[in-house]
């Protein structure tokens, strides 16, 4: 499969949508983590690096994992986050990193990703014992938000339960949801959630 945000990737920072929603989300894990300036952290489905951005004043040291090489060059063309933030262009399902992190943060991009199991699993494979996740992703919806010629997109959204058993299993505990924004839509809103769950020991 080619880059699919190759396009996207042009306009990213300047749609409202994607600001308000990488805003938003941003704030919601400055306030559910308590981030400290030693961590260690991998922002996956990194896109352009707004959330990484965010975070980068914050904690020791980012690894922007994305499977487009469009994005992470708007990423690494961003002069504050040189030096601060590592981009990894891989695909994790397929071909993990040899690091562990104190933190893994996500913003939109699970919907992206085929297997949510196998992810999750991966999660807690990248993740330091007792390290911390939080991800945000769209609410189960009718497979409206995308238009439906969207390549690359494997769900409508998640079931939070589902989300929960996924984390469990893969060895997540302490799993809290919040909705963290409302994507305006044609009479209605796509509710997002921020899950923060913790790595057992
Ligand atoms: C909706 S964008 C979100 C980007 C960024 N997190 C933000 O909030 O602006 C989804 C991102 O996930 C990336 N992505 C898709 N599949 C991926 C995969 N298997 N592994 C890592 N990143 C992936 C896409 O390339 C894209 O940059």
């Amino acid at each position: 499969m080619g880059d699919l945000f190759a396009e996207k990737a042009e306009d990213w920072d300047r749609r409202d949508r994607v600001k308000a929603l990488s805003r938003d989300i941003g704030a919601a894990i400055l306030a559910h983590i308590p981030v400290h300036e030693g961590m260690e952290v991998m922002d996956f489905g990194a896109g352009t690096g707004l959330i990484s951005s965010q975070l980068a004043p914050l904690v020791g040291r980012i690894v922007a994992v994305d499977t487009s090489e469009s994005m992470l060059e708007r990423l690494m063309a961003k002069p504050e986050l040189v030096g601060k933030v590592k981009p990894v262009c891989r695909d994790i399902t397929a071909q993990p990193i040899d690091e562990r992190f104190d933190l893994i943060v996500s913003a939109m991009a699970l919907h992206h990703v085929p297997d949510t199991r196998l992810l999750m699993q991966r999660f807690a494979e990248h993740a330091k014992p007792g390290g911390l996740l939080a991800l945000a992703d769209l609410d189960e919806e009718d497979g409206t938000f995308h238009p439906a010629d969207a390549q690359g997109v494997f769900h409508h959204g998640f079931r939070r339960a589902r989300l929960a058993k996924l984390l469990a299993e893969a060895g997540f505990g302490d799993v809290r949801f919040t909705t963290v924004h409302t994507v305006p839509g044609e009479g209605r809103g796509y509710p997002v959630f921020l899950v923060t769950a913790r790595r057992v020991q």
